[in-house]
């Protein structure tokens, strides 16, 4: 039996690494085949993609730069663990994939739309994920969490309000256009309220089709 592929979307400081995590470990007591892994990173040549990106300040990096890194690593990832997993029959659970580039690179640095789907296309074709659960949060809680969470924040998290409230809209475009695989969670209140939805979700979108026993 194919495996499937479940993505966590939404700006920094969400609370996608809680859940993703929660959602990981539900899924192993249920008996399934369970990975967890993030965007940029999950396997060798990501996560030094993800290092290379993090060391450098975010101004000093051109965005299409920026851009063709994100999708070299994505397309390693996807090669090398992400589709084997799924052929093997495992529930693939990824912090963060291609919507972060249409909202990072995209809508925040300016790339085009059809740039980034041109990119999509050339490094992992028509692949999507089954689902995409996008936390969704008033950019006052994500920057009060970031600031609580990390004693040290890189750039990435010193964003500013106005973006952090673009980002946010970014995730909200997204899930309409991919309407087909994406649900918004409300991420304000306790990890477990928001978890119990996000159960609730996958129940019904995805573990309601697997054969009993
Ligand atoms: P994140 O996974 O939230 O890392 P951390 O837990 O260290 O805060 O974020 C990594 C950063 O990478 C985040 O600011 C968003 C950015 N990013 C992009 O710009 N484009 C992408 O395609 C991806 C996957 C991430």
């Amino acid at each position: 039996m194919m495996g499937k592929f479940i993505t966590f979307e939404g700006g920094d400081g969400v609370g996608k690494t809680t859940q993703a995590t929660l959602l990981a470990n539900a899924l192993k007591t249920l008996g399934l085949k369970v990975k967890i892994t993030r965007e940029p990173g999950g396997n060798v040549i990501g996560e030094k993609i993800r290092n290379l990106m993090k060391s450098s300040s975010p101004s000093d990096m051109d965005p299409l730069c920026e851009a063709l890194l994100m999708f070299a690593a994505r397309r390693d990832h996807f090669v090398k663990l992400i589709k084997p997993l799924i052929n093997k029959g495992y529930f693939v659970v990824c912090d963060r994939f291609y919507d972060s580039s249409l909202v990072y690179q995209g809508v925040l640095k300016k790339i085009a739309f059809e740039d980034i789907m041109a990119l999509k296309k050339i490094t992992i074709g028509d692949f999507e994920p089954d689902l995409t659960i996008i936390l969704d949060v008033d950019s006052d809680v994500s920057i009060e969490r970031l600031s609580t969470r990390k004693l040290i924040l890189d750039e990435y998290d010193l964003m500013k309000k106005n973006e952090h409230d673009l980002i946010r809209k970014g995730f909200q475009k997204t899930a309409e256009i991919f309407s087909f695989r994406s649900v918004i969670v409300n991420a304000a209140g306790s990890e477990q309220k928001i978890f119990a939805k996000i159960m609730k979700i996958v129940q019904k979108r995805l573990l309601d089709i697997l054969p009993s026993g």
